[in-house]
Formats: C-alpha cells, sequence, structure tokens
C-alpha cells in the first residue's frame, strides 16, 4: 500500500455509526476543517456505513463498499456503533461486529486511549480532587488477540454450555508491548504492565515476553508488573502515579472504562486503534448513548480529541494535533459544559455549540 502524505492531502473515511455517534463526528469534522484551514491542509472526507445504521440498509454491520473505502483511505473516523434496537442476542448479526470487523481487517492491534485530568474538570469527577489532580495515563490496550477473537463455542443447541479463550502468542505480545515502550520512552519512561499472571496462562507467557522484550530493547524505561485486580484499586487510589499502562484486550477494555471517571466523563475519552500501516482507526470511547441520541446533549469532545490522535498519530502532524488539544482545554477553562461534566457556575452548551466553540478557537488563533 502505498501512503504519501504530501502536499497535506488526506482521505478520511468518516462512519458516523449509530447513537449520538453522527452528531459527535460531525463536530469533529468542524474542528478538522478548522485546523486545515488554519494549517494548509485538505482533509477530504467520505462517509460510509457501520453498525446498525449498516444492519439497517444493507443486512451487514460492515458492508464491503465500507471496507473498500476504508481500504482507499489514510484514517478513519469512526462515532459509534450499538443500540437496543439490534440488541437481540439471538440475532444472526451485531453492530458491534462492525467495529471488531474493522480491527481486525486492518490488523489494529494497538489501542491507545490517553486518559488526562483537565484542571478545569476536576470537580466533576466522583474522586476527590487531590487524587485526580496531575493524572496523565496513557493506555495501551491489545486490540486484536485474547478473549475477544481467541476460540469460542456459542452455547449450543441445548444451551448448556460455552466458552471464550485468552489466546496470546508470543508475537502478538511483542508489538504492542514494543509499541506502548516506545511511546513511555517519549514520556515519563515509565511502563506498567497489567496481567493476572498468578491464575492465568496467557498472563504468565504476557509477562515473561513483556519483561524480555523491555529489558533487551528499552533498558531506560522503568517497567512494573501489576496484576489487574490490584492495578483497578491503584487506578482509583493513585492514578497520578501512572505513565504508560499496555495490556490485554479485555482487562483493557475494562480498565480504560474506569479510567474515564478520572477524566470526569467517558464524553472526554478518545482512542486511536494502530496497525503497522494506514488506515489507523480513530473513535471515541464512549458508545452510542441511544438515552441521548438526537437531543443535541452529546459531549463531542472525545470524538474532536480522537480527531488531534488521527493527526499525531496517523499523519505525523503533531502542531496541528496540539493545536486542537489546546483548543479544547481554552473552552474548558472559558467554562463551556455540556450536560455530563456540568457543575455550578458553569455555561452548559449543546453538542453543536461546544463543537463551533473549540473550532472558532481555532480559527482565531490562526
Ligand atoms: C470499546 C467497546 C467495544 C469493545 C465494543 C463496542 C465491541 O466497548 O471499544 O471499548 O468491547 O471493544
Ligand atoms: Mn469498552
Amino acid at each position: 500500500m502505498e501512503h504519501s502524505f504530501s502536499m497535506g492531502r488526506f482521505v478520511i473515511t468518516v462512519l458516523p455509526g449509530d447513537g449520538i455517534g453522527p452528531e459527535v463526528t460531525a463536530e469533529a469534522l468542524r474542528v478538522l476543517e478548522a485546523v486545515g484551514h488554519r494549517f494548509g491542509h485538505q482533509f477530504e472526507f467520505h462517509e460510509a456505513l457501520v453498525g446498525g445504521a449498516a444492519i439497517d440498509a444493507t443486512g451487514s454491520p460492515l458492508p464491503p463498499e465500507t471496507l473498500d473505502r476504508c481500504r482507499r483511505s489514510d484514517a478513519i473516523l469512526l462515532g459509534a456503533v450499538g443500540g437496543p434496537k439490534w440488541d437481540d442476542p439471538a440475532a444472526p448479526v451485531r453492530p458491534e461486529q462492525g467495529l471488531l470487523g474493522l480491527r481486525k481487517a486492518f490488523d489494529l492491534f494497538a489501542n491507545l486511549r490517553p486518559v488526562r485530568a483537565f484542571s478545569p474538570l476536576l470537580h466533576a469527577t466522583p474522586l476527590k480532587a487531590g487524587i485526580v489532580q496531575g493524572v496523565d495515563i496513557l493506555f495501551v490496550r491489545e486490540l486484536t488477540g485474547g478473549l475477544y477473537f481467541g476460540p469460542r463455542q456459542e452455547a449450543g443447541p441445548d444451551g448448556e454450555e460455552a466458552y471464550d479463550t485468552m489466546r496470546y502468542t508470543r508475537a502478538e505480545i511483542e508489538r504492542v508491548v514494543r509499541l506502548a515502550a516506545r511511546l513511555a520512552q517519549g514520556r515519563r519512561k515509565k511502563l506498567t504492565s497489567v496481567d493476572k499472571a498468578n491464575v492465568l496462562a496467557a498472563s504468565r507467557l504476557w509477562r515473561r515476553v513483556t519483561e524480555a522484550v523491555v529489558r533487551r530493547e528499552f533498558p531506560d524505561l522503568a517497567l512494573e508488573h501489576i496484576l489487574v485486580d490490584a492495578f483497578a484499586m491503584h487506578l482509583i487510589r493513585r492514578p497520578a502515579v501512572f505513565d504508560v499502562v499496555v495490556t490485554e484486550n479485555m482487562f483493557g477494555d475494562i480498565l480504560t472504562d474506569e479510567a474515564a471517571v478520572l477524566a470526569g466523563s467517558m464524553g472526554m475519552l478518545p482512542s486511536a486503534s494502530l496497525g503497522e500501516a494506514p488506515p489507523g482507526l480513530f473513535e471515541p470511547v464512549h458508545g452510542s448513548a441511544p438515552d441521548i441520541a438526537g437531543r443535541d446533549l452529546a459531549n463531542p469532545i472525545g470524538a474532536i480529541l480522537s480527531g488531534a490522535l488521527m493527526l499525531r498519530y496517523g499523519f505525523g502532524l503533531e502542531a496541528e494535533a496540539r493545536a486542537i488539544e489546546q483548543a479544547v482545554e481554552a473552552v474548558l477553562e472559558a467554562g463551556y459544559r455540556t450536560q455530563d461534566i456540568a457543575d455550578g457556575e458553569a455555561r452548559v452548551v449543546g453538542t453543536k455549540e461546544m463543537g463551533e466553540a473549540i473550532a472558532q478557537y481555532i480559527r482565531s488563533e490562526a
């Protein structure tokens, strides 16, 4: 695959998906347009179907046309998938298969989920401000292995037995740990690996491989191993001590939802799913939130910050990524809040007004 980013032209497949997905991706695009204008890049957006919306239109959560579009693009921006309409466990297809299919199709083995405590939001969390202050964690969740993709048996005809398998190979662990270690080198040089090595064989392999890779290739890093149950506790007791955290798929899924509390709201968290080559997939961590969909209530910041991660990790545009992050901080500082992060004195705004305020800040800095 040829990927040259010359002349600042980037082709982006946009997959709005379900629930609040379309609303929040619209705001991410608004902000990316503002960045493109200010820095002289041309972002070309192509919309395609995924998830429940794709099931309704085509019968498949990841239609071939969508995969094709993604294949021909430099990055994928996704909103969210899923909703009560498609929740029947007996249904032959589920919206989530669209997302899992994309991860597998592009071998997106590393899911980066940065969690920061924004100072204007220190009081938006149920935790004490003193605990949350200074939190700046980068989770690296393995995304194409483990329980999500291991051998499984659906409940048989009698419905009496089912299983999933946590299976990892050395190569799968090595590549995600290497990526996490490289990221740690550019940060505070601390890497925490989370596993359940006291019980699980897959975790014992995980720990052994992680130890070997880091000792051999990244001797400048401080590496620690923590069991997942203890880590879940430390994460809310002393979250500021963690820098880069690397862990397997399922643990990462659970721990990053827990970590969202540190950022004040699930609506704040962005993510980047990366493979060896583009396209990467960039999406907010929150789901489709059907209860508030279509009401201009959703927090678009997770999607907007996912746009920043696309610029940084997808295109190598660090200054442009920073411009978005600074705009988000400035707008929070100015008191703008969506309902999920509202407090006493806040100026509570809707999805669109929040997106427009962030885009306007970027335009005004030009
Ligand atoms: C996430 C989501 C997905 C996951 C679902 C929608 C399949 O919860 O991205 O964290 O479990 O990975
Ligand atoms: Mn999840």
